[in-house]
């Protein structure tokens, strides 16, 4: 199960409609026809069960791109903020060899796999066989029958209509009648790409680059330990890969090859080019230890007041923030000597900033409590330690050239429009006001972090932000100049 998903933090708008009209039983699909959004609002279907009298027409409306999208975790699709489920889907039990449990027996892909082939395609072995058929061969039947099998025609458990509404049952239907595709015709069967790489570079660095990054690495899927880059995708599971890329990513807004009317062969070339990226790259997530470390590293919250926290009385706050390195050491790295030198931050606790000049032993001495008892945070283990490490010692730096004292910045926010433009927007809107950090009465927006807090900005345009796949300024390649256009630019957005 990915971390990331997030159920109505980011809707995905796909304006695209389209209306299908099929008249009588078993006729091949007709191509579709891309309607404005005057279309027609789907009509409920009334197909009678086993009378074959006259042709019946059944019209189908709705967005195969959408229904990719349910195929995966539907529950974070779904308008109405849905829970995933807990208990394993009636199915499972019919199987014994996938020992996944819950929301993932959910998942139409955990049974159909990502090939859409089942137990005769790339999960016919391995840890998520389950026997379960595939559903490519389904694209060629009539949609009726598509949409009663997805209510328990078929078999009464797999009844998807007690946990979706009809439109979303509709959707899933013309995905597989109209959006399956052949993936062998992408794919090797030793999993290397049917595409030109050199062609996919192209679509890789118009497209994919604004949010994973020119080597992959901006945003890590997984853990900790243990990421996942699209390059480890790619080369893991290119069926994965194609569906992603072909729909989108649930919950997500990242774009989709069908809706910006990508050719097979694009996603295919895109796949070949994102296998020749290093795999060996990684992102140092140190930066994002900085901030709320347990977030990252999915550990509980500390609880209690950090040890140190009672030898201040200036700064108010108490138990879990107090565990924040920012808290103590300040946004900007300078603790008492910079922004937290004032206001309810106040600690008078000195900064990080010129740790750099300390040697891996002596910051490692710092975390795990020899240099100070109660300065101990062993408990996020030594590879978060050393990754702290190497952010204190390689990334920090100080932003004092591009942050005036009044907060302004010397940037050029032209240049930085057109980076919020690219990447920022997509997820956070034209205006910054898609999410608000703070609540209906206090609005908290890009634009205010940027103009209250530009060096909180700068940390996390850089490192990105903790728990959530918020693409990495580093991890895009940018420098300190970049964000700082950046910065100067999310100052001219709406605070309120
Ligand atoms: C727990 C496993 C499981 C899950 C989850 C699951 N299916 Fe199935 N599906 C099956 C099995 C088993 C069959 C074959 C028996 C049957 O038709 O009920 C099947 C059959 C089908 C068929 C073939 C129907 C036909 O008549 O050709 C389609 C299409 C289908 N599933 C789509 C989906 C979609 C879409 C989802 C996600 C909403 C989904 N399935 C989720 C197990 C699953
Ligand atoms: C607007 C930003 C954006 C763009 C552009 C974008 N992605 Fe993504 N992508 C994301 C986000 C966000 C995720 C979800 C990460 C998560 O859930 O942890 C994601 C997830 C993925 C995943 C699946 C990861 C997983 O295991 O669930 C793949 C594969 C992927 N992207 C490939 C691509 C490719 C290839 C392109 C270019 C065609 C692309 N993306 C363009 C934002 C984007
Ligand atoms: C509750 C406040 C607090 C928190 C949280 C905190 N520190 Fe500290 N840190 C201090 C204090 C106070 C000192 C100086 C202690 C001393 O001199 O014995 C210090 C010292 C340091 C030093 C040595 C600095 C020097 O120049 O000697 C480093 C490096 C450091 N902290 C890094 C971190 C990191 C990284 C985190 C997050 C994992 C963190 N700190 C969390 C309060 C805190
Ligand atoms: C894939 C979606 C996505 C993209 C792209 C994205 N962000 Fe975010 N961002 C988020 C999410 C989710 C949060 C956390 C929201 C929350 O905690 O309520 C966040 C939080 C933030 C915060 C911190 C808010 C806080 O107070 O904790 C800042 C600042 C920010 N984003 C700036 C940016 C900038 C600048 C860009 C472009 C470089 C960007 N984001 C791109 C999803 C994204």
């Amino acid at each position: 199960m990915k971390r990331h998903l997030r159920n109505g933090v980011v809707m995905i708008s796909v304006l695209l409609v389209i209306v299908v009209v099929l008249v009588g039983c078993g006729s091949p699909a007709t191509a579709p026809a891309a309607t404005p959004s005057t279309a027609p609002p789907p009509e409920p279907t009334t197909a009678p069960a086993d009378t074959p009298a006259a042709p019946e027409v059944l019209e189908l409306s709705g967005d195969p791109v959408r229904g990719g999208l349910l195929y995966d975790t539907w529950w974070a699709v779904l308008a109405e903020e849905a829970e995933a489920p807990e208990t394993d889907h009636p199915l499972w039990a019919t199987q014994t060899t996938n020992t996944r449990s819950g929301a993932d027996t959910w998942r139409c892909k955990e049974c159909h796999g990502w090939d859409y082939k089942g137990a005769d395609g790339a999960y016919g072995s391995g840890s998520h066989l389950t026997g379960f058929p595939g559903i490519f061969a389904s694209k060629d039947k009539d949609p009726s029958e598509i949409l009663a099998a997805m209510k328990g025609s078929t078999s009464p458990d797999h009844d998807f209509s007690t946990v979706m509404e009809e439109q979303d049952l509709i959707d899933l239907t013309l995905f597989v009648v109209q959006a399956q595709i052949d993936t062998d015709d992408l794919v090797n069967e030793d999993k290397s790409a049917k595409g030109d790489a050199t062609q996919g570079q192209d679509r890789y660095e118009e497209v994919c680059t604004l949010c994973h990054g020119p080597e992959g690495v901006a945003i890590n899927f997984l853990g900790f330990d243990d990421p996942e880059y699209v390059t480890t995708i790619a080369n893991d599971n290119p069926w994965e890969f194609i569906h992603k890329v072909r729909f989108g990513q649930p919950g997500w807004p990242m774009p989709s090859a069908i809706n910006n009317d990508w050719a097979d062969a694009d996603v295919a070339n895109v796949l070949a080019y994102v296998q020749t990226l290093p795999e060996d790259v990684t992102l140092n997530q140190g930066g994002q230890l900085y901030d709320q470390w347990w977030e990252v590293l999915e550990m509980e919250e500390p609880t209690g007041d950090q040890p140190l926290w009672a030898t201040q009385s200036t700064n108010e706050r108490g138990g879990t923030d107090t565990w924040r390195c920012k808290e103590c050491h300040g946004w900007d790295y300078k603790g008492a000597d910079g922004a937290y030198g004032s206001g309810s931050h106040l600690t008078g606790f000195k900064g990080v900033l010129d740790s750099a000049s300390m040697s891996a032993d002596e910051l490692t001495a710092w975390l795990n409590g020899e240099a100070n008892p109660d300065h101990d945070f062993s408990a996020m283990g030594e590879v978060a330690i050393s990754a702290l490490v190497t952010f204190m010692r390689e990334e920090i730096a100080d932003t004092a050239s591009y942050i005036n004292d009044d907060k302004s910045i010397s940037g050029d926010p032209a240049q930085g429009k057109s980076m919020y433009d690219n990447t920022c927007a997509t997820c956070h809107g034209t205006d910054g006001k898609r999410l608000n950090f703070g609540d209906a009465d206090e609005p908290e927006y890009v634009g205010t972090i940027a103009r209250d807090n530009p060096w909180e900005f700068f940390h996390k345009a850089a490192f990105g932000q903790p728990g959530a796949p918020m693409p990495s300024g580093f991890g895009l390649g940018w420098s300190l100049e970049d964000i700082a256009n950046l910065a100067a630019f999310a100052q001219t957005l709406p605070t309120e």
